[in-house]
């Protein structure tokens, strides 16, 4: 297999907490991983290191087949790289309006070089009419980004991982915020990229819908990985079963890496 992301011994702690122990991940470049665990297990310390948001201590990652210092990298090399990311907090510039928020790291530029702020409106008027339905007939490309709801947010976010048509998409808990309508949009999406060949790691707490969208799940536990599974073979109901023995501290940990 090809690997879109192979981080390996990655470790990250924050003062006495060790948000991730020696945790190893690797992403087929044409698959959907499935990330689940408890509230503070390190998924999102993990897809942050990835993205370039937040720095390990140790490690050591590629993406894309290009060695990356998972010590000195960055937003602007993720994207770069083709990595787009729906986080759970905070996707979006709270003070810049959503025209800006879109194109920043990747500005359209008029043949002077300046940007082209009124293509870059028009982009973004025509990515907020058709995302995931979203009922968003207030936003606007001037609105600023901090006024919208958190179902906005992720909405706004997406369309953006969709226009921007990104080789790996990171989806944190990305349907938290969302009505039926959108969760099932944001599911389509999800087979939209495996369809297209690209990779996506998917994290929630609905276990229902990461065994929907999911080629393999992985189960993170207090900093490490739990158990790495392949979705032929797993039902819904075995899947389950395992996490609630994974959450009373039955399985042992053992480090994940390749599937
Ligand atoms: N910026 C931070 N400062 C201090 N502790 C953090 C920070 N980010 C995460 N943590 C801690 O690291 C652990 C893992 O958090 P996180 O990766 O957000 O878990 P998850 O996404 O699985 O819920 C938790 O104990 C959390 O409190
Ligand atoms: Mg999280």
């Amino acid at each position: 297999m090809t690997y879109a992301v192979d981080m390996a011994n990655i470790s990250k702690s924050y003062g006495e907490i060790k948000a991730l122990d020696d945790v190893s991940f690797a992403l087929g470049s044409n698959e959907v991983v499935g990330l689940l665990g408890d509230n503070g297990a390190g998924k999102s310390t993990l897809i942050k290191i990835l993205a370039g948001v937040t720095r390990a201590d140790v490690g050591t990652m590629r993406i894309n087949g290009q060695s990356i210092n998972p010590r000195k990298h960055t937003v602007t090399r993720a994207r770069k790289l083709g990595i787009e990311t729906v986080f759970q907090d905070k996707s979006l510039g709270e003070k810049q309006p959503l025209w800006s928020n879109f194109f920043v790291g990747r500005h359209l530029t008029n043949r002077w070089g300046f940007i082209d702020v009124a293509a870059e409106m028009r982009v973004t008027r025509e990515i907020l009419g058709n995302i995931l339905g979203l009922q968003a007939s207030n936003l606007r490309p001037e609105t600023i980004a901090g006024t919208l709801s958190g179902g906005e947010r992720q909405g706004v976010a997406i369309g953006r991982a969709m226009h921007f048509n990104s080789r790996i998409v990171v989806l944190d808990e990305p349907t938290t915020a969302l009505s039926l309508r959108e969760v099932d949009n944001v599911l389509s999406f999800v087979r939209h990229i495996k369809r297209e060949g690209k990779a996506c790691v998917y994290i929630s707490h609905n276990i229902n819908q990461v065994h929907a969208v999911a080629d393999r799940f992985v189960i993170v536990d207090k900093g490490k990985i739990a158990l790495d599974l392949p979705k032929d073979g797993t039902t819904l109901e075995e899947l389950i079963k395992v996490m609630i023995r994974i959450a009373d501290g039955e399985v042992p940990t053992r480090p994940g890496g390749h599937p």
